[in-house]
């Protein structure tokens, strides 16, 4: 039996620079884990079989779910192997929300892939884990990496970046409210496509990739420059998903202004939303922002949590017995 921690992402940029060959968008991100985790237990079947529990209500059992799919992968591309160790149970502890931009569902994914080589001593590496992960989910690879990373292409190029400074995220979701990553992808493809880069013009795309590498999010990054790391925040995404769900446009205001009084670095929507994060650097400031969101937006609905920067996406907790 393994049990793994699956850490959710925030995007810290996200710029779409536009239409790829194969339908997705091509992207420039700067993504950060954070310490807000889905507990897996993946334990294992004498049946080349998979089973999947999860108690949330949302999130499918059977293979629509990302970690299902996961180990199907595993087991169509090693069957020598899988035959002979049977399958497995996976046991899905939801904590991060569903259908936030914080890829839960990759996380997941992640996790299985990570637990599974171990469990079914299938000695990939974690570039191979990534490629694989790829196949499940653009969010999928950099779930593996963790930490600090640019993710390009679909976003499933990820280089490494060195570790962010130690700072707290408080994440904010009305629970009740999801958004479609395609739905954000399609609409901001309808309103923006004009000012797409054309791929097949390398250079260009090369100079708005070297912008981000070499540019001020990745410098004020390494440098540990907490302030510049707040006002370079950026999110394409948001052009389409705050005006067509004005609450978490309110939200985003609402944050930017209690940020602005309790010494946060800035505010921004994370992916295709609708999870709003502002970021401090002590958890003592988090709290504080926290509960001055909580009492300035009456709803129950809101669900809020503090989530420290983390330097791992999964991390094995337990793989005895
Ligand atoms: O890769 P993933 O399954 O997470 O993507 C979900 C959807 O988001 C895709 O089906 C696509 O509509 C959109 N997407 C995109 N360009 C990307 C990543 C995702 O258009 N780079």
């Amino acid at each position: 039996m393994i049990r793994l921690l699956a850490n959710a992402k925030i995007n810290l940029y996200l710029e779409i620079i536009g239409n790829r060959p194969d339908g997705f968008h091509e992207l420039v991100m700067v993504m950060q884990s954070v310490a807000l985790a889905d507990r897996i237990t993946l334990k294992p079947l004498n049946v080349p079989a998979i089973r999947l529990i999860c108690d949330h209500p949302q999130v499918p059992s059977d293979y629509t779910n990302l970690a299902y799919r996961a180990a199907g992968l595993l087991q169509k591309r090693f069957p020598n192997r899988t035959n002979r160790v049977g399958g497995v149970e996976i046991t899905i502890d939801k904590k991060i929300p569903v259908g936030a931009g914080l890829a839960g569902g990759s996380a997941n994914a992640a996790a299985a892939l990570f637990g599974l080589n171990v469990l079914w001593q299938l000695g990939l590496t974690r570039i191979e884990l990534q490629e694989l992960g790829a196949e499940l989910g653009s969010d999928v690879p950099f779930c593996l990496a963790g930490g600090a990373a640019i993710a390009t292409g679909r976003g499933e190029n990820i280089d490494s970046l060195p570790k962010a400074p130690p700072l707290c995220a408080v994440l904010a979701k009305y629970t009740s409210l999801s958004v479609s990553t395609p739905w954000a992808y399609k609409t901001y493809r309808q309103q923006f496509e004009r000012t797409y880069l054309s791929l097949k013009n390398t250079a260009s795309l090369e100079e708005r990739q070297a912008r981000i590498h070499s540019g001020e999010m990745v410098r004020a990054m390494a440098t540990h420059s907490t302030a510049t790391i707040g006002s370079h925040l950026h999110n394409d995404l948001e052009k389409v998903v705050l005006p067509a769900h004005p609450k978490v446009a309110q939200l985003k205001e609402i944050m930017t202004t209690v940020s602005a009084h309790t010494g946060g670095i800035g505010t921004m929507m994370s992916g295709s939303g609708p999870t709003v994060f502002t970021l401090c650097e002590t958890v003592e400031q988090a709290s504080q922002i926290l509960h001055a969101v909580r009492s300035q937006v009456n709803d129950r609905d809101l669900q809020l949590h503090i989530a420290p920067f983390a330097s791992q996406g999964i991390q094995i907790v337990d793989s005895g017995g």
